[in-house]
Parts: structure tokens; sequence; C-alpha cells
């Protein structure tokens, strides 16, 4: 299948990321349905698309007309089966190996055997969810980032037995979205999270051991290397559970303490500190 052929994508998981790959698919023209798995999660990612599009609108960036054309697009459901004639799935489901390997397993029974299977892991290996499958050649990496509707990167991660034809139609089809692609081998952290694990983890361990406020290590970064924000704005941004597990994936893959969590970091998660999502991490959002 070419990328401009594609009509209906399923996304599995309508989460902070799952949302705003529905919204950056819906965009793009094609028809979306969404897979959460309860009522509750599927009106909250409806309202997350809703809300993020009205920003749009709000900006400038949409007009009104098109945002009804891009809520019209989606469907949101609980049955995974609603995906059976998608010509793309995108899971974006929880980070966790046992479930998107069920997940994938479903969908290499539900799904025509030509198409292609994406995973927005941001770490897990792309080798593992292809073992799932019949068709390794058609599984690979399509890692957004955060917030997908506005960041323009899309990072393809091409597994062992990923062909090539699938690498170009991830291209293709992420140029489609307006997004630029890189590829990266299947390994732990790809090339993103590669780099940023550490120097997140280094940033809490700045305040672990009191060496600079959060706010003066934020200001350092976003003044003093132009970042858009600083590091503990970010893992706020991020999810410090999410950040976690990345952390943890890392340093099972390297074994080396650059990727080990910081304590703090560990102790924030037990707390529920979990950043935006959880109305406190670095910083407080409860008001
Ligand atoms: N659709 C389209 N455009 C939108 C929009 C929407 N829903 N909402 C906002 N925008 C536009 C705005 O109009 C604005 O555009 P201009 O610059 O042309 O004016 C731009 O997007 C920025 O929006 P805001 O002014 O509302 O927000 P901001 O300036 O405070 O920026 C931010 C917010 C984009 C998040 C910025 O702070 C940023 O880029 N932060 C870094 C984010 C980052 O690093 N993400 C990667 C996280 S790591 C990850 O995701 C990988 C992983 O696996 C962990």
């Amino acid at each position: 299948m070419k990328a401009d052929e594609v009509k209906k994508v399923a996304v599995i998981g309508c989460g902070i990321m799952g949302s705003g790959i529905v919204e950056v698919v819906a965009r793009s023209g094609a028809d979306v349905t969404f897979v959460e798995i309860s009522d509750e999660k599927v009106e909250r990612g409806r309202k997350t698309v809703e809300k993020s599009t009205q920003k749009a609108v709000e900006k400038g960036k949409l007009s009104e007309e098109d945002r009804r054309a891009i809520l019209d697009r989606i469907t949101g459901t609980t049955d995974i089966a609603d995906a059976a004639d998608a010509d793309l799935v995108i899971e974006a489901a929880t980070e966790d190996l046992p479930t998107k390997i069920e997940v994938f397993a479903k969908l290499e029974e539900l799904t025509r055997a030509e198409v292609v299977l994406a995973t927005n892991t941001s770490s897990l290996p792309i080798a593992e969810l292809a073992a799932a499958t019949e068709r390794p050649d058609r599984i690979l990496g399509m890692h957004f980032f955060n917030p997908p509707p506005i960041m323009k990167l899309l990072e393809l991660v091409q597994g062992l037995e990923t062909s090539e034809e699938t690498i170009e139609f991830a291209r293709a089809y992420g140029l489609r979205l307006g997004n630029s692609t890189v590829l990266s081998k299947d390994r732990a952290g790809f090339i993103v999270n590669f780099l940023l694990v550490p120097y997140m983890n280094s940033a809490v361990s700045l305040v672990e051991q009191g060496f600079a406020t959060r706010e003066d290590i934020d200001t350092a970064v976003t003044l003093g290397l132009g970042h858009p924000m600083g590091p503990l704005t970010l893992l706020d941004l991020v999810g410090l559970d999410t950040a976690l597990y990345i952390s943890n994936v890392l340093y099972d893959e390297f074994k080396d303490p650059l990727y080990a969590a910081p304590t703090l970091l560990k102790r924030m998660v037990a707390a529920g500190y979990l950043g935006r999502k959880s109305g406190r991490g670095f910083y407080d959002y409860s008001k």
C-alpha cells in the first residue's frame, strides 16, 4: 500500500500521546478510529482532542469549519475489532511490554496481512512486538513527540526484520502528516531518548543533591541553551512515571549507571507526583 492510499487509521490507546496522534492523523484527512479500554477513557480521549483543536482555533492555526471536519473523522470505541478494516494501525497503549504484545497479537488476527502495524513506544524493542505477529517485515516504530500536534519529528525505528518497503511507506506517511522523519535501529531509547534520559536524570540528581533549585535549573537551560522548556518542566510534561519506565528500560539494556533512575524520581512516582497529568510533579498544577 502507498502512504497516500491510507484512508482509515486505527490508533490503539488515547492517552497523552494517543490523543495527539489521533488529532494529527485526522488533520491529514484520514478517518481515525481510536480504541480505549473503557467508555470513560473513550470520552476522556475525545475531550482531549476537542480541547487541543479548540486551542488551535484560538491560536489561529485552524478554522472552526476544519475543526468540525477533523472531529467528525474521529470515532472512539472500546472494541479493538473496530480496527479490523484499518489501512494502518498505530499502537500508543500504556508503555508496558506484555500489554503491547497482547495488542499486537490481536491486531495480527484482526487486520489484513498487508497492513503495517506501528508502535509509538519510546523505548521497548520492536523485535519483541514483531515476534507476536506473522508479519515482522511490516512492524516498525513510529515514535511521535509530546505534544504530537506541535512537535514535527517522527522517529522511525527499524526492527531486525522490518523491510525497506515498510520504512519507505512510513517515511512517506510521516510527510503526509507534516512531520520530518529520522531513522534509528532497534535499540533502547532510539535516538532521542538515548540522549534525553541521562540529561533529565542529571537534572533530577541536581535537585536531589541540593546543588540548585528546580527554578534555577529550568531557567539555566531555557535561557542558557535556548531550549523551549527546562528539564524539570519537561519531565512534568512527559510524565514522571513514563520517564522512570523509559529510564529503567535503558538501564536494563545497557547496564550503564548513566541510565539509572535517581532515587528522587522513584520516590516521586511512588508518591503519585506524576507531573501535569496528576496535578503535581516538580511543579504544582492543581490550581
Ligand atoms: N495545534 C497546532 N498548533 C498549536 C496547537 C495545536 N493544538 N496548540 C498550540 N499550537 C502552536 C501555537 O500556535 C504556537 O505556534 P507559534 O510558535 O507559531 O505561535 C506553538 O504551537 C506553541 O504553542 P503555545 O504558545 O501554546 O505553547 P508554548 O509556546 O508554551 O510551547 C511547547 C509549548 C510546544 C510544549 C514548548 O514548550 C516545547 O516545545 N517544549 C518542549 C517539548 C518537548 O521537548 N517535547 C518532547 C518531549 S520528549 C518525548 O515526547 C519523547 C518521549 O518518548 C519521552
